[in-house]
Parts: C-alpha cells; sequence; structure tokens
C-alpha cells in the first residue's frame, strides 16, 4: 500500500490541532482521554506512538505515569507537542520503526493512528518488541466494521426504513477523505481480524474490548446524530504481551 502522501499529516496538522486538540473535541475530552487514563492508571512508562501534538501524553503525566515518551513522524506535531509541553519526552519516528530498546515500556497507546499506517504487522511487531513482558498495549481505532468507508445512516424513502448501512468491510482500502474545505488525508481500512491476528501473533493477548457509544457532547453537535446513538464510532482494544 504505497498511495499514502507522507507528507499529508505535515500540511494538515494545523487543521488537527486547533479542531481536536488541547480540550476542543468532545470526543477526546468526554470519551477517549477518560478511557485512556482508566486503562493506563498505574502505569509508570509509557509510549504514545503516533502522539499527535500530545494531548494523550500530557494528561498521562498529569495521570501520574513517571516517563511519558510520544513519537510521531509528522514535524509539525511534535514542534507543536514541544511548546505545548507539560512533561513527556517527543521524538521523531514512525511506528514501524520506533528508536528505543526493546521491553522498555510498561504501556503503549496508540490512538487513531492505524488508520494512517500503510502496514499495520510491523508497526505492532515494533510495539510488541517495546513492551516488557505483562505490558499493555491499549489500541484505538475508529471502529473498523460500523465506520468502514461506505458506511453511514440510510434514510430510504420507498421502503420507509432507516437503517445503518455498513460498506464493504472485507476489502482492504486507502481512500483519501476530505475532512474539511482543502483538507484530505489518507484513510486505510482493514477488517478487525487483521489487527487481531497482528496482535495475536506477536504474543498480545487480547484482555479487553470496548465498544462506547458516542458520547453525549458529540450527539449534541447535530440533531440528526442521534438517530445512530447506538451505532460505535470507536474501537478500544487492550492486549497485554505474553511472551
Ligand atoms: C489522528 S492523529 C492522532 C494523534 C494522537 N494520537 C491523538 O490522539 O491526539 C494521527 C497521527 O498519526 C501520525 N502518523 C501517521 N503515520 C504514522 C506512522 N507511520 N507512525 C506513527 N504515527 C503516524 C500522524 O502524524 C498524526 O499525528
Amino acid at each position: 500500500m504505497s498511495d499514502i502522501d507522507p507528507d499529508g499529516w505535515e500540511k494538515n496538522s494545523a487543521w488537527w490541532q486547533e479542531g481536536y486538540t488541547d480540550g476542543v473535541d468532545p470526543e477526546y475530552e468526554e470519551q477517549m482521554i477518560p478511557i485512556a487514563m482508566e486503562l493506563l492508571a498505574g502505569y509508570q512508562s509509557v509510549l504514545d506512538v503516533g502522539c499527535g501534538e500530545g494531548q494523550i501524553a500530557r494528561r498521562l503525566v498529569a495521570n501520574g505515569s513517571s516517563t511519558v515518551v510520544g513519537v510521531d513522524p509528522t514535524s509539525n506535531q511534535i514542534i507543536a507537542a514541544r511548546q505545548r509541553a507539560g512533561g513527556p519526552e517527543y521524538a521523531r519516528a514512525q511506528a514501524e520503526s520506533l528508536p528505543v530498546a526493546s521491553s522498555s515500556f510498561d504501556a503503549v497507546i496508540a490512538c487513531l493512528v492505524f488508520e494512517h499506517i500503510a502496514d499495520h504487522v510491523p508497526a505492532i511487531g515494533e510495539i510488541a518488541r517495546v513492551l516488557r513482558l505483562g505490558g499493555r498495549f491499549v489500541l484505538f481505532l475508529n471502529h473498523p466494521l460500523l465506520q468502514c468507508p461506505g458506511s453511514g445512516w440510510i434514510v430510504d424513502h420507498v421502503l420507509e426504513e432507516e437503517y445503518w448501512r455498513i460498506g464493504p468491510y472485507l476489502t482492504v482500502d486507502v481512500s483519501m477523505e476530505e475532512l474539511a474545505p482543502g483538507v484530505a488525508l489518507p484513510f486505510v481500512h482493514r477488517p478487525m481480524s487483521h489487527y487481531l491476528n497482528a496482535l495475536i501473533g506477536n504474543g498480545l493477548d487480547i484482555v479487553e474490548m470496548e465498544e462506547p457509544p458516542p458520547p453525549a457532547g458529540f450527539l449534541n453537535k447535530a440533531d440528526e446524530y442521534a438517530d445512530a446513538a447506538s451505532i460505535p464510532r470507536l474501537l478500544v482494544l487492550v492486549a497485554e504481551r505474553r511472551r
């Protein structure tokens, strides 16, 4: 899968930083950050892979983790993360090649990152390598089944039916998504089994899975979102290194 523009996030990092970080996005504030803090409470050294501008890494420090390192290949994200400070250390790196020693972290988190990684297998292999035995990996994904390309709420006026349509779930796909005027980024879709088999194949046992409903702050943004209030937008997988 070579059609991922390596500069996409460099060009669009300001859009992300202004619209989705540092307290402005209800899904992060009401859901993703609280879930991440709960799942990683008590873990001392944590690596945030694809940390962006550091909103999760900063909260991990505030949550009591003593050593938090964020890595991201996008220099504009790392520059903003260092400016926003708050305790973590940062480095520019890709998930597929982590510049840290084997078995050196108690936990790793990757939040909404694997949708931008062309090949998830080497990235999950790297995460397994840097985790200590018994260490925990927390993976946040846009729900691969319910949010796959072509999915969405359908109002059929002929059959008088309303339902959530699921797109071609089994097709591995990279699609450019127009996220805002002038902001387009490639998203990789792969079925859930691809993630689960890569975790299992790297000695990472699934210990928990969450599919939280969209939080109130998201549903309140538009009346039509209420129709799909029982369709999760997020999948959270928690795995632990057993070998
Ligand atoms: C949607 S943002 C999420 C940022 C952060 N995890 C958060 O939740 O605020 C996706 C991030 O993935 C990063 N990214 C893209 N390709 C990556 C790769 N191969 N390895 C690690 N991170 C990558 C981008 O630079 C971007 O900062």
